[in-house]
């Protein structure tokens, strides 16, 4: 009684060339954020540019895997999702599972990861590590979208 419902929040989650080149993989992906009740706010699939991947992976810049990944991300077409859900950020990540695909198969065999992932650059999928990196990423592959109006008039009605 007198409990409000908990708010719902956002995050963004893309599935990479490897998963979007492979339609079982990508269904199988897909199915996973239905089975798990993510409200689907937006959804866009494209090819990505270099320099977009460069600006997006900017805090690894320097690190031995940059190139790779970056080229790796600009080479087919990836597919962009604003998930909502109460833990949206958290449960995506576990529902991916650990970043490198060798963990992934040992800790987390049933995740995206542990299931689909080739290699720590060709692993499926990413997702948002925070509130504040949620909200940048979800700005970058959807300026139109405005967060702002979304939590004031959309996320009250859909609670
Ligand atoms: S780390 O090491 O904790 O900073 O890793 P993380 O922030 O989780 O993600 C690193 C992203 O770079 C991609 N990538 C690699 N990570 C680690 N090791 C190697 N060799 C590597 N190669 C590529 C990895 O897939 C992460 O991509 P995103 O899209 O963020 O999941």
């Amino acid at each position: 009684l007198g409990r409000s419902p908990q708010a719902l929040q956002l995050t963004l989650a893309l599935i990479k060339p490897d998963a979007v080149a492979h339609p079982l993989i990508l269904e199988a992906v897909h199915q996973q954020i239905l089975s798990n009740k993510f409200l689907i706010v937006r959804m866009r699939e494209l090819l990505w540019r270099k320099e977009d991947c460069q600006r997006f992976y900017h805090e690894h810049e320097g690190r031995f895997f940059y190139q790779r990944l970056v080229e790796f991300m600009a080479s087919g077409p990836i597919r962009a999702y604003i998930l909502a859900h109460k833990d949206a950020i958290q449960l995506w990540r576990t529902l991916m599972g650990p970043t490198r695909v060798f963990r992934a198969r040992h800790v987390a065999p049933d995740s995206i990861r542990g299931s689909f992932g080739l290699t720590d650059t060709r692993n499926t999928t990413h997702g948002s590590d925070s509130v504040s990196s949620a909200s940048r990423e979800i700005a970058a592959f959807f300026p139109d979208f405005s967060q702002q109006r979304w939590y004031e008039e959309e996320e009250p009605r859909l609670r």
